[in-house]
């Protein structure tokens, strides 16, 4: 009886570690502890034993009924949490990952365009690197020859935090951050979020993304601000497309310039898209300004850069034919299901 009693413990243990479901566990339960289990039957034999045997194998019978009570309890523990876990795994989104294709196979229109941009400058040997969207004063403004009372700041309205920490108004805080921690050649986009204080409307959002581009080397000119834009552009719109450089004034560049595409629809010639210029504004840029490299630790006599900051959303809007930005925010799945 010792040893049948030795055995259905071990045996009972062994099976458990394999128990996948818990109807199998209440099997097990049955086959053992159920009025007719093997155990159950040993147990009922106890009366029958000689006065001697009596108060050993009792103790390991009822040792080895509780040690199976016991096993059981903890495998139905471990399955209900691996069930729970499973559960949780299959309801999880994980949010971080924008450019992650839905699990439906539809990718949003900002993320298709990113990707794009990021494909275009990882491969002309840029890195991608972020900054944070609620932002000092400092990196948003002040850092980049916007100190508190500079008229430019009105066209950049933004929500304050406090009086120093705002909510970033351009991603052209990220290029201080960079130069602040990088020694040149330096050469980043930053893509993300920026907000303004702008109303709602059809071009308008308070929230909207920009892709900032930043190059600090020995000899960089404008021509390779030029060159790198032009490639841009075609890679973006295909090889015909062709961008024009307008002077411009941005505080943290010198000279600066806003650049232009051809309007894809009329070709130059001025139609209702581009409101009869024949050109399309697409993005600002120009040479860092001497002062900013240098608030940032970088000899202006030394090294020279350029900078240029993209609308993402414009981007995306121009390119799937989107009018109205807000259906970029609104999350309308008959929206986002034909991308
Ligand atoms: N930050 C500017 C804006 O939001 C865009 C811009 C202009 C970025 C010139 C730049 C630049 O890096 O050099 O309007």
């Amino acid at each position: 009886m010792k040893e049948a009693l030795e055995s259905i413990r071990s045996v009972v243990r062994q099976q458990l570690e394999s128990v996948k479901d818990l109807k199998e566990l209440d099997n097990i339960r049955v086959k053992y502890l159920g009025k007719k289990g093997e155990l159950t039957a040993i147990l009922k034999q106890m009366g029958k034993l000689s006065a001697e045997d009596r108060p050993v194998i009792g103790q390991l019978a009822n040792e080895v009924r509780s040690d199976l009570e016991h096993f059981l309890e903890n495998t139905s523990e471990k399955i209900k949490s691996q069930l729970q876990d499973a559960k949780l795994a299959a309801e999880t989104i994980d949010v971080t990952i924008p450019g992650k294709t839905a699990p439906m196979g539809y990718k949003h229109p900002l993320s298709i365009v990113l990707d794009e941009v990021k494909d275009i400058f990882l491969g002309m040997g840029f890195s991608v690197v972020t900054g944070p969207e609620v932002e000092k004063d400092y990196y948003n403004f002040e850092a980049l020859n916007l100190p508190k009372d500079h008229p430019a700041r009105d066209t950049q309205d933004t929500f304050y935090i406090s009086d120093d920490i705002v909510l970033r108004t351009q991603t052209s805080s990220v290029q201080v951050r960079v130069m602040e921690n990088q020694k040149p050649p330096i050469r980043v986009i930053s893509p993300g979020r920026v907000y303004r204080s702008d109303a709602l409307d059809a071009t308008h959002s308070p929230l909207f993304h920009q892709v900032e581009g930043l190059v600090v080397d020995k000899g960089v000119t404008m021509a390779d601000l030029k060159g790198t834009l032009e490639t841009m552009v075609k890679r973006l719109y295909g090889e015909d497309a062709q961008i024009r450089l307008r002077p411009h004034h941005f505080p943290f560049t010198e000279p600066s310039a806003e650049v232009d595409v051809m309007c894809f629809h009329c070709h130059g010639e001025g139609c209702r898209l581009c409101k009869g210029e024949g050109w399309i504004e697409l993005l600002g840029a120009g040479m860092v300004h001497p002062w900013v490299l240098q608030n940032c630790g970088i000899d202006p006599e030394v090294y020279s850069g350029f900078a240029f900051g993209v609308g993402l959303d414009r981007l995306a809007m121009r390119r799937f034919n989107i009018d109205d930005i807000r259906l970029l925010l609104d999350n309308d799945m008959r929206f986002l299901q034909q991308f």
